[in-house]
């Protein structure tokens, strides 16, 4: 049922495919009528004539079986790969407004193998199993009625054999669901394994860890083995149980007919035509031990998919939907637009899997950043400055307080909306496979050439990409790793800057640069500065130095606000965390 919103705009041509199928099913049906009459009449009357006319109509009869076969694969072929498409579709979409919190619970392995291993398993149950499940319970239905009206005795002694079957492989069906559920969690398991390793591969192979993760690959790969193991156990004892029972009724059906011939009680074609139907009819029977393996297993896969499906998306998503074109378009990103100004007011955030006992992440912060100001978000490692700033964009939602943009709560406005007015350089520069320019202009929808040089060279990455063979159109590997961390760090803060936005978030932007590059990027920084807002979090002197104020998060509050001097002057613990940087070596400039 949870499929049905998917196939409805296909249906009809679905519903024609698997009518055809049954009529071609029924087809095959009449054949064994066709040589009872052949056996009781021309054979048996030496009539030449009419044993050729009766071939005639049985080779009709199968080239028309064949036909309408071949038709009914050719009609559901292309809606199948549409639902397909459109599934696979709508998970990537549905994934990508999931808040930030549901992917930090969830593996990326688990999600990609919903979206190609289930969907795979879910196109082959639509294509095969639902249609062929309909074709022989037709069959077998119209198969019975057409054997009882031949001689309804051999008719009971041949299904007799139903009750135990159905009995029996409801049982096994409820195994192999379990099999099969366990069989598609250690796949997801296993992709998320191969994922990290090769995603990590410098640091596999820098610290030895290869043969560790060979190890522990090897452990999910027969333990994905034993599931399948166990599910091919299942389906074996289904087939031959599906396979023995049958053959034995037919058998005694074959000996109580020639016995029944024998004595003259039954013509010799309708025994041929009796058992040339139930002939007809064991592939129907055979086969329903796969097709319903096929369904369970299919159902696994349906509800592993409509469990991700099921994760409530937020609701404004609904009107800032990616394929429908930025909201706002013609606005040139803000260009000509006022600094903001941004209060945080009592907000409070926990990670929602934090242990219920500990404490607030963040307990209280309230800061107000005046339009045209940059505020310097200090802090101890792990004090929250990445989480704080996540809230802005609203990777996050707050657990309490509020967030305003000039006046307006976060929550309140769309993503669009947040994404026009808000930029951010995260502390991780993730960068995509596609050119140097892609990356850059992700931050504005209305950026253009002029805009990706003015970008590149405040960040100064206009010199390393000229350099590289095809300057901005150049690709850049997956993630970006065929830059160094500060070729990447300066290409994440030219998409922070390239839209104009009236709010700049960057955390820590600057920590991967050497201090004359870093020197260089300020300096043209702080012309971008001077006309936007700006909430940055900085763990050395010199970018504290790029702020009008400085705010020092501890203990999940604002603890102290004040120009660096003055903190210097008056704040033991912002003295501490500085003068160990000067300590280090790198403020010491
Ligand atoms: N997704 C998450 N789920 C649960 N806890 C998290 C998550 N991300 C971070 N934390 C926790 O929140 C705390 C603050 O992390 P955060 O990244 O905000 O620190 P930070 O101040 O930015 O540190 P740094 O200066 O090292 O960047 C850490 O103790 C961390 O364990
Ligand atoms: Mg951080």
């Amino acid at each position: 049922m949870r499929l049905w919103p998917y196939v409805r705009p296909v249906r009809g041509r679905l519903f024609l495919a698997v009518l055809l199928a049954v009529v071609a099913s029924c087809l095959a049906l009449v054949m064994p009528l066709v040589l009872k009459w052949m056996v009781d009449g021309p054979v048996s009357d030496g009539d030449v004539a009419g044993v050729w006319l009766g071939g005639g109509v049985l080779l009709l009869l199968g080239v028309v079986e064949a036909g309408v076969f071949g038709v009914r694969r050719w009609l559901a072929a292309r809606p199948l790969a549409a639902v397909e498409a459109s599934m696979r579709e709508r998970l990537h979409h549905h994934l990508l407004r999931l808040p930030v919190a549901f992917h930090d619970r969830w593996s990326s392995g688990q999600l990609v193998s919903r979206g190609t291993a289930d969907l795979g398993s879910l196109h082959g149950f639509l294509a095969v199993a639902l249609p062929f499940l309909v074709v022989n319970g037709v069959t077998l239905l119209v198969g019975c009625v057409l054997l009882m009206a031949q001689r309804w005795v051999l008719g009971l002694v041949l299904l007799a054999p139903v009750v135990p079957l159905l009995a029996l492989s409801s049982f096994l069906e409820a195994r192999f669901a379990l099999a099969a559920r366990q069989a598609r969690e250690r796949a997801g398991d296993l992709a998320t394994l191969a994922e990290e390793s090769v995603l990590g591969v410098r640091v596999v192979k820098s610290f030895g860890h290869d043969q560790r993760l060979t190890r522990a690959f090897r452990q999910l790969a027969v333990r994905m083995r034993g599931a399948e193991l166990a599910k091919a156990r299942l389906l074996a004892a289904l087939t031959a149980l599906l396979a023995v029972l049958p053959d034995a009724s037919l058998g005694a059906v074959l000996v109580l007919g020639a016995v029944e011939v024998a004595e003259g009680d039954l013509s010799a074609g309708t025994l041929l035509a009796f058992l040339a139907m139930a002939m007809e009819l064991r592939p129907a029977v055979a086969s329903t031990g796969s097709l319903l393996a096929m369904s369970v297993d299919a159902a696994t896969a349906a509800d592993r998919y409509v469990e991700v499906m099921d994760e409530p998306a937020p609701a404004d998503d609904a009107r800032a939907r990616p394929l429908a074109g930025p909201a706002g378009a013609g606005t040139k990103a803000g260009s000509e637009a006022t600094a903001a100004e941004l209060v945080f007011e009592g907000v409070e955030f926990r990670y929602p899997d934090a242990p219920p006992g500990e404490p607030a992440m963040l307990r209280g912060v309230s800061l107000r950043i005046a339009p045209g100001e940059t505020v310097a978000l200090v802090g101890a490692t792990g004090s929250g400055k990445s989480t704080l700033v996540a809230l802005v964009p609203r990777l996050h939602e707050p657990t309490g307080g509020r967030i305003l943009l000039d006046g307006v709560d976060v929550t309140a406005l769309t993503r669009a909306e947040s994404r026009r007015q808000v930029s951010v350089a995260f502390e991780e520069p993730t960068l995509f496979s596609t050119t140097v320019a892609e990356n850059v202009l992700l931050g504005a929808d209305h950026a253009d050439e002029a805009d990706l040089a003015r970008a590149l060279g405040i960040a100064r990455a206009d010199g390393f990409v000229q350099a590289l063979p095809d300057g901005a159109l150049t690709h850049v590997g997956e993630q970006g790793m065929s830059l160094s961390g500060g070729q990447r760090q300066r290409l994440a803060l030219a998409r922070a800057i390239v839209g104009r936005p009236r709010l700049l978030v960057l955390d820590d932007p600057l920590s991967a640069l050497d201090i004359h590059t870093e020197a260089l990027v300020e300096a043209a920084l702080r012309r971008v500065l001077a006309t936007t807002t700006a909430l940055v979090v900085a763990h050395r002197p010199s970018t504290v130095l790029l702020a009008d104020r400085v705010a020092l998060l501890s203990g999940g509050r604002i603890a102290a606000v004040g120009t660096h001097d003055h903190l210097l002057r008056t704040c033991a613990e912002y003295t501490s965390l500085m003068s160990a940087f000067a300590a280090g070596g790198d403020g010491a400039r």
